[in-house]
């Protein structure tokens, strides 16, 4: 593509398990292929190409919301066609409305060498969470951008952690039906009882401590949910077979991966994220449920451009 960059803007997993809206890790595999130019007049001009058929309105796409938001705020002179080969399916449970945020305003900062931070990237990048899921949250934007592992401890303002991390292997399982993320954040109840509550804090601080040590035991013991995914599991065929399969092929654990339909699993190993993918796969096949599977890495680094 003469004359534009190329981007690579990364899935991600929300969530992971316990930290609902306030933790997220990144992903090696699959990631979107976007290419970008600045044009000379303001204004946002998106095309897709590849299988999926997206908005072309900036203002109803994910891609074209912060960098209309960017326009306006820095008033630009400039404007910027992207052109976007969707890998990340909408409504998978692993960013794929994020992957075109982060990956646009990564992409129209890298054309205008470099003005912003990284913090204000995912200021920018909500918007177009926004447009997704109806409101912002930054656990798949934040490591997106930053890579690795993210704490967002306020989006308002903006509180971004980078947590360090030991070097897991994950596996996705994406059964092919589409929940969309406004449909399962409209599910789940507004009040939790305060001894849930106490489970889960002490799950997301035993988590972070174990990822910042380490410790892989207390990793997967901290792999739990007593909140979202009583509820959400609902919705995923087979969700509690596949959990249980994963922890017998010796996975630390997993769950639901942002919103869902996609489950996450973390392994020490190649050769166990390998056995826990065949084994979700085999039970999907008995289900008659198609599914796609990654057997990835955490992605140290966020969005590539080049
Ligand atoms: N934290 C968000 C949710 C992530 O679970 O609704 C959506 O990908």
């Amino acid at each position: 593509m003469e004359g534009y960059i190329t981007i690579h803007s990364p899935a991600t997993v929300a969530n992971l398990v316990c930290g609902f809206d306030i933790l997220g890790l990144c992903l090696e595999q699959p990631y979107d292929v976007m290419y970008m130019k600045l044009t000379d007049e303001p204004g946002v001009v998106i095309r897709s190409i590849g299988e999926q058929e997206l908005p072309a309105d900036p203002a109803a796409n994910t891609a074209g919301a912060p960098l209309l938001e960017l326009i306006e705020e820095k008033k630009l002179n400039n404007g910027f066609e992207v052109i976007i080969d969707k890998k990340i399916r909408p409504g998978s449970g692993i960013g794929s409305s994020s992957a075109s945020a982060a990956g646009a305003i990564a992409g129209a900062n890298h054309l205008l060498s470099n003005i912003l931070l990284k913090e204000d990237l995912v200021r920018y990048a909500m918007a177009g969470e926004k447009v997704a899921a109806g409101v912002k949250h930054a656990d798949n934007v934040a490591p997106a951008i930053y890579g690795g592992i993210s704490l967002i401890r306020s989006i308002f303002p903006l509180d971004i952690i980078s947590i360090p991390c030991p070097d897991l292997y994950v596996t996705v399982i994406h059964p092919q039906i589409e929940v969309k993320t406004s449909d399962a954040r409209q599910i789940l109840k507004k009040q939790v009882l305060l001894k849930d509550a106490i489970k889960q804090w002490g799950n997301i601080a035993g988590l972070v401590t174990g990822f910042m040590q380490n410790n892989l035991e207390l990793i997967s013991r901290s792999l739990e949910d007593v909140i979202i995914e009583p509820v959400r599991s609902i919705l995923i065929p087979g969700f509690n077979e596949i959990k249980t399969s994963s922890i017998n092929a010796g996975a630390l654990g997993g769950g639901i991966s942002g919103s869902g339909p996609s489950i996450f699993m973390l392994s020490e190993t190649k050769e166990i994220a390998g056995k826990v993918e065949s084994t979700a796969s085999e039970i999907y096949k008995n289900l008659n449920v198609e599914c796609n599977t990654y057997l990835t890495k955490i992605n140290r680094q966020g969005v590539k451009i080049f």
